[in-house]
């Protein structure tokens, strides 16, 4: 297993050359990093606001053998990379909340977007793009109530080339052990990491919403919730709203 890393001045997205590049056929490993995106898209349709040399705006391409329902566990594993990149670098262990926002102090410092070129039931290829804020002094109105970078946090302004390699470095040992022993030591991790568990919240899927104890993650990644009626219901992907207790 080896990086092969493309390293861009300004792209629209990276995420959609990482698509690009593995239709053509792109080894894993290749990873497009990108020093200002004009179009960075996040999840659900959003934006992501990517403006020059202030972040690490990255798309990974991987290609696991797994089948398509296990793919969300690939967004864990990656959530649980970025969490001990920023506790390595800053000494502040961050929270994750499912399935892919990375916060400190209750703000998005990191998002993470898997997207799949797939067979039928087998995936070709995960296209995972990696959204982290580090050295932005600030934040446009809209998003300043919700967003946070490294320096924004710490007072300091970091080397991005160093967490980049540190980044690759914890993907490239998680995804080994992911491949050698499972899900669940990279479950196990992210549990540690989890802000999620345990917490009364509502989910906003595409059929609706759901409120509810999230009870935990399942072997395949999905968010495990209960509802008052005592209904378990397993969630493939939304997005979270953590009630205040
Ligand atoms: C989210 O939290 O909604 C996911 C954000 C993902 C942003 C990254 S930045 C690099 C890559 N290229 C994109 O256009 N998006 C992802």
């Amino acid at each position: 297993f080896g990086w092969s890393v493309y390293d861009q001045e300004s792209v629209p997205s990276t995420q959609q050359l990482a698509h690009q590049l593995a239709h053509e056929g792109a080894e894993e490993g290749t990873v497009v990093i990108a020093e200002e995106q004009t179009a960075g898209r996040g999840r659900l349709n959003r934006s992501w606001h990517s403006p020059k040399g202030t972040g690490i705006w990255m798309s990974i391409i991987l290609r696991p053998s797994i089948p398509l329902q296990q793919a969300p566990q690939l967004t864990l594993l990656v959530a649980v990379a970025v969490a001990q990149t920023i506790q390595e670098i800053t000494n502040i262990v961050p929270d994750i909340k499912w399935p892919n926002d990375i916060l400190i102090n209750g703000k998005k410092v990191a998002g993470i977007l898997t997207e799949l070129q797939a067979d039928p039931d087998q995936v070709r290829a995960v296209i995972v793009g990696i959204g982290m804020n580090v050295n932005q002094k600030q934040f446009p109105n809209d998003i300043a109530p919700i967003a946070t970078s490294l320096a924004i946090e710490t007072g300091r302004t970091f080397h991005r080339p160093k967490i980049v390699q540190t980044l690759l470095q914890k993907l490239e040992q998680l995804y080994e052990q992911y491949l050698q022993h499972g899900f669940l030591p990279i479950k196990l991790l992210w549990e540690g990491y989890s802000v999620t568990i345990g917490q009364q919240i509502v989910a906003r899927t595409l059929n609706g919403a759901i409120r509810g104890v999230a009870l935990g993650i399942t072997d395949s990644g999905t968010l495990k919730v209960q509802t008052e009626d005592g209904a378990v219901h397993y969630i493939y992907s939304a997005d979270i709203e953590i009630k205040k207790q």
